[in-house]
């Protein structure tokens, strides 16, 4: 049964809107029980189960970790700090609460020097790049589609440098136009290229997420 907000604090419609939302939310309570820093490590779950990209043993970047559900599921996943077990680094601009078993980084990904520091963090080449970065929305539209392609043909730059022959890319995307180069660079590069939005995600967001599995080893042009 869907609840109301009861409290009378003076709030925006929008504030109202969020907070309604959120308490009528099966995963923001499922997240509270499991332990999970945020909702959103449901759609990584979700994507995971789907896809199987996550395994034991495997090296994951995974860009616009906070507040860190994501991290928190790849550690899982991965194995990570276990024997025989993986490597996760987490990278946002946004400070976060230390994972155990993940490394995790401050800085802006769009900024000379993360890339780098990214690759120190991990070893050497890595098997998954995840990156489930949002710039905050200005409310227009056009500018923040750009901005999310944007960081998402960073992500794929760097994921085309940073992977192992085999490793998996799996991005954040916005439904509506403009994402044709983005595509077939990843099908130029990639075994396969699917897309995939987890019931997690809410239906009436334009989020949506691209999962390019079985990178070729050598990066092509588009
Ligand atoms: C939807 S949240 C990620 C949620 C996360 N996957 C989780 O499971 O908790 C998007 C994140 O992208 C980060 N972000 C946006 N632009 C960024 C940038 N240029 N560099 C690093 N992080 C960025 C934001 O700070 C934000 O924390």
């Amino acid at each position: 049964m869907k609840q109301n907000l009861k409290s009378k604090k003076k709030r925006t419609l929008s504030q109202r809107q969020w907070l309604t939302r959120q308490i009528n939310d099966p995963y923001v309570e499922a997240a509270k029980r499991q332990g999970y820093r945020s909702r959103a490590a449901f759609k990584l779950e979700q994507l995971d189960d789907k896809f199987h990209f996550l395994k034991k043993g495997g090296r994951v970047a995974d860009l616009g970790a906070a507040p860190g559900g994501w991290t928190q599921v790849a550690v899982a996943r991965v194995k990570a700090g276990e024997p025989g077990g993986g490597l996760v680094a987490g990278l946002d601009i946004l400070p976060m609460d230390p994972v155990p078993n993940a490394e995790i980084l401050l800085g802006d990904f769009l900024a000379d020097g993360a890339e780098d520091r990214l690759k120190e963090a991990l070893h050497g080449p890595c098997d998954v790049v995840l990156s489930d970065m949002a710039a905050p929305t200005t409310g227009h539209a056009p500018t923040d589609h750009l901005r999310i392609m944007h960081l998402a043909e960073t992500a794929l730059e760097f994921a085309l440098g940073v992977l192992a022959p085999g490793g998996a890319f799996v991005a954040k995307l916005f439904q509506g136009g403009a994402e044709k180069i983005l595509l077939d660079r990843m099908k130029t590069n990639f075994a396969t290229v699917r897309h995939a939005k987890p019931q997690a995600s809410r239906q009436d967001s334009k989020e949506t997420y691209v999962v390019a599995m079985g990178f070729r080893g050598e990066t092509k042009k588009a």
